[in-house]
């Protein structure tokens, strides 16, 4: 696969095919939890959701908060909120014990479909809740600490193309324990390239001087004390002068760019260099 500057590249045919699974297993379900990146409250969100989901209710779940600037998210979830009418929370998957008020927030969004189930005579039953969210979002993390608590599979209801597991977080609710993937389209390139830094694309469709390159030359206009307090920088920000300043030099004493990206893009997923959000 041909790398360059401009493009991160992926197949069409794949995100056809992660679209209808999406599609099938959202119609299994009463309720989203969406979850997004909190680096990429807009790039890591999926601008198609509102299509796919019609009125089915949403929450957006800020995951990663421990890795960006507290009082810029706090404007983020204002901004979200009013945009896209929905419950947002925030969340830290890595760190947090409870995450119960996910729980409590998914079985609110969940009530009025049971309600309207009771309402034609039917008996009560629980909610049906799944996650969905890019790749590297932390879905799984979500889900493992849900479930955690609550091991009670409840065993497998038919999907429409394959069997779906369920498990009961309680007597309300239950979650699938599948995450629904949401497939990035490529006609956002510089949405693609911000999904790059976090993760969220398969290394395959990248070069890491590239996105490194990328990455230097965002933090730099946003963020430029960080970057330059991390690498003991003076005014010049780039990969050579950050492999310059840490000394990683090849023979004949050029600056190990490939070195120097792989560390860059791992500094920065790792939150070492800050606290960003990068939208
Ligand atoms: P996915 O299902 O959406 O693909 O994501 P997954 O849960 O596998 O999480 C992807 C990576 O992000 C994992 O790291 C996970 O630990 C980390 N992660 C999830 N939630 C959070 C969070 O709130 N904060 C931080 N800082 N990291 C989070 P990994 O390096 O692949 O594995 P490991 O760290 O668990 O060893």
């Amino acid at each position: 696969m041909k790398k360059n500057k401009t493009h991160i590249h992926w197949y069409p045919g794949h995100i056809a095919k992660a679209e209808r699974k999406l599609k099938e297993q959202l119609n299994l379900v009463d309720a989203v939890i969406e979850v997004v990146d909190a680096r990429l409250p807009i790039s890591s969100s999926y601008e198609n959701i509102t299509r796919l989901l019609g009125q089915k209710p949403r929450l957006i779940l800020l995951n990663k908060s421990d890795l960006t600037d507290k009082e810029e998210l706090k404007n983020w979830i204002k901004i979200l909120s009013e945009k896209n009418e929905v419950p947002v929370l925030v969340s830290d998957a890595k760190n947090s014990k409870d995450l119960n008020f996910i729980i409590k927030k998914a079985e609110e969004l969940a009530e009025p479909k049971i309600q309207e189930i009771m309402k034609k005579g039917l008996l009560r039953r629980p909610a049906r809740i799944m996650v969905v969210g890019m790749p590297n979002v932390g879905k799984s993390s979500i889900i493992n600490k849900l479930t955690k608590s609550s091991k009670t599979k409840v065993g497998a209801k038919a999907g429409v193309t394959r069997q779906q597991q369920w498990v009961r977080i309680n007597p309300k609710l239950e979650l699938l324990d599948t995450p629904g993937i949401i497939p990035m389209t490529q006609d956002d390139q510089q949405a693609a390239q911000k999904l790059a830094f976090v993760n969220s694309v398969s290394e395959n469709a990248y070069s890491n001087e590239l996105v490194a390159t990328e990455l230097v030359e965002l933090l730099k206009e946003k963020y430029p004390e960080q970057l330059k307090a991390y690498y003991d920088l003076n005014d010049s920000c780039s990969l050579e002068s950050i492999a310059l300043s840490r000394n990683w030099i090849i023979s004949g004493g050029q600056p190990d760019i490939e070195r120097t990206s792989a560390y860059v893009l791992r500094d920065f997923r790792e939150g070492k260099i800050g606290k960003f959000i990068l939208d």
